[in-house]
Parts: C-alpha cells; sequence; structure tokens
C-alpha cells in the first residue's frame, strides 16, 4: 500500500541478509521479480535458496536489508494477512500434512490457511476448487487415498495443487521435481510449463538443482552459491556454461535442445 503500490513489484529484496550463528546464510542478496515473471532459483547444495524461498513466503524476516512481499514491507504488514495471498509447496510442509488425510482433504484445509483438522462446513466452491486443481495436476484417481500413503510424485502434485488452493499472486515451489522419476518429472516439467505460461497464473519462483527441470514459460534465473547472488536475468541470456559453471563450482557446459535445457560436466582431461 501507500507509496509502493505504484510499483508492480511481486518482490523486492534490497540487501538481505540472513546471520545464523555467525555466518551469512544469504548474504547482501538483492533481487527483484516484477508480476508476469517466472523466476528459477538454480544454486549447490546449502547455497541459500530454501532460506530466500522462506523470506519469500514471510516466514523467515532478514537479519538485515529489506524485503517486500506483494507490496507489503516485511515488518510493516501483518503477516497474516499477507500469508494466504502466497501459495509454497515444499518438502517442509509434507512433513507438517496429517499423513491420514485424503488427497481432497489435503488440498482443501488450504482454504482456510491451516496444515489440519476437517471441517464439515467447507464451501461447494471450495471442494469444485480443489477438485479442479487436482484435476489439472493429474490427481483425480487419488481424492479418497491418504496423503501419507502417496509416492514421492503423488505428494508432490498434491501440494501444487495444496498451494493453488488460496488464488496465491505468487507461488513458491521449493524442489518440485526433486525425488521424481523420469515420467514423473516429465509430467511435472509439462505441467509447470503450461502453469507458467498461463497468463492467470501467479507469479513463480520455482528452485531446483537441475537445468533439465526448467519447464518452457520460465522467463528468468537467479543463480546464488554460498549465499550470494552470481547472476541474475532472463533465461536465454543468464544461463549459459559460464554462470552455471562458477554457481556450481565445475567445469559445465550447459545446452539448449528447443525450448529445454541440459548440463554436463566436462570430461576431465589428462
Ligand atoms: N537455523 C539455521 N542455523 C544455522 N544454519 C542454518 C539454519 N538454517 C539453515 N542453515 C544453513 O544455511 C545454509 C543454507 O540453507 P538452505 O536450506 O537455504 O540451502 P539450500 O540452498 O536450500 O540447500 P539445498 O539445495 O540442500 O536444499 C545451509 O548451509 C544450512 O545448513
Ligand atoms: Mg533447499
Amino acid at each position: 500500500m501507500g507509496e509502493n503500490a505504484l510499483m508492480s513489484d511481486v518482490l523486492e529484496l534490497v540487501d538481505v541478509s540472513v546471520v545464523r550463528e555467525g555466518r551469512a546464510l544469504v548474504d547482501q542478496v538483492s533481487w527483484s521479480v516484477a508480476e508476469g515473471e517466472r523466476w528459477v532459483i538454480l544454486g549447490p547444495n546449502g547455497a541459500g535458496k530454501t532460506t530466500l524461498l522462506n523470506i519469500a513466503s514471510s516466514y523467515l524476516f532478514p537479519t538485515s536489508g529489506t524485503a517486500q512481499i506483494l507490496g507489503e514491507k516485511l515488518g510493516g504488514v501483518d503477516v497474516f494477512e499477507l500469508r494466504p495471498r502466497i501459495g509454497m509447496a515444499g518438502i517442509n510442509m509434507a512433513e507438517k500434512l496429517p499423513r491420514r488425510q485424503t488427497v481432497l482433504e489435503t488440498v482443501l484445509t488450504a482454504a482456510y490457511g491451516m496444515t489440519a483438522h476437517w471441517h464439515e462446513n467447507y464451501e461447494d466452491v471450495d471442494e469444485r476448487r480443489a477438485r479442479a486443481f487436482l484435476d489439472r495436476l493429474g490427481m483425480n484417481d487419488y481424492l479418497d487415498r491418504k496423503f501419507g500413503t502417496l509416492s514421492e510424485g503423488e505428494r508432490k502434485r498434491t501440494l501444487i495443487a495444496r498451494a493453488m488452493m488460496t488464488d496465491p499472486e505468487l507461488l513458491l515451489l521449493d524442489e518440485p521435481a526433486a525425488g521424481l522419476d523420469l515420467g514423473g518429472r516429465e509430467d511435472l516439467v509439462r505441467r509447470l510449463g503450461r502453469l507458467a505460461r498461463d497468463p492467470y497464473a501467479p507469479s513463480m519462483i520455482m528452485v531446483t538443482h537441475h537445468v533439465e527441470e526448467i519447464a518452457p514459460g520460465f522467463t528468468h534465473v537467479l543463480m546464488i552459491r554460498q549465499g550470494r547472488v552470481l547472476a541474475a536475468g532472463p533465461v536465454e541470456t543468464t544461463l549459459n556454461s559460464r554462470n552455471l559453471s562458477l554457481c556450481f563450482g565445475l567445469p559445465l557446459v550447459v545446452e539448449r535442445n528447443g525450448d529445454r535445457w541440459t548440463a554436463q560436466g566436462l570430461p576431465l582431461s589428462s
């Protein structure tokens, strides 16, 4: 609100650091996501990707610097008003959800911003929405299955449907394809691609380790290493061998195949 309502930035981090036990997990990161952009965050294990998503979801406050989410400054706004505007699907989420709840219930409970408790008075309209999102993610045949019995891929797709339930303006995905088999990955990439290209879909930020998981429709990439931004910009110009090699700390060759990406290590020369 206020003067910032003019800006259509979905996310604006300025000099953001997160310090724990004297170490900067996120180190003076400045990054902005504009409306309509779909970002991929790439970086090795421990680079600070999930920490950044935790800030973007308003669950973590920076130690220093400022974070503005959907036009609201973190620290100056009631996070309970902000959180329903953000959808988050990550590994931490899955652990908080009751294993005995059905898939449909798991998605429905998101409408009321809680992780547990099945109410009898869900509106018909909510149930229709939940079914529609599950359908979109190919989970139609699993509506009555217990969440705890799902495979990794089925769980991931349920979590994405759940994250969309509040009709978020910002959708955050933390390694959505991790643990999926090749078919499951390709299926998810296709679905995420469809979502990314949908002009009515929310702004998206997806964390991944693998360029193969970047769905067509993702427009920008943020590369981080040891909490610092190494490169940020449009996928076409930013995702190259040089940047990816620096990011992961080994010589890599990035190639574009049609609308998909691959990366592999250079053979060691003797
Ligand atoms: N509360 C904490 N106290 C101390 N260190 C932490 C804390 N939370 C996270 N870290 C450390 O911060 C670093 C960044 O963590 P983060 O989870 O953001 O990495 P990541 O890029 O998501 O890694 P991964 O690819 O393995 O998921 C890691 O080294 C992690 O051990
Ligand atoms: Mg992580």
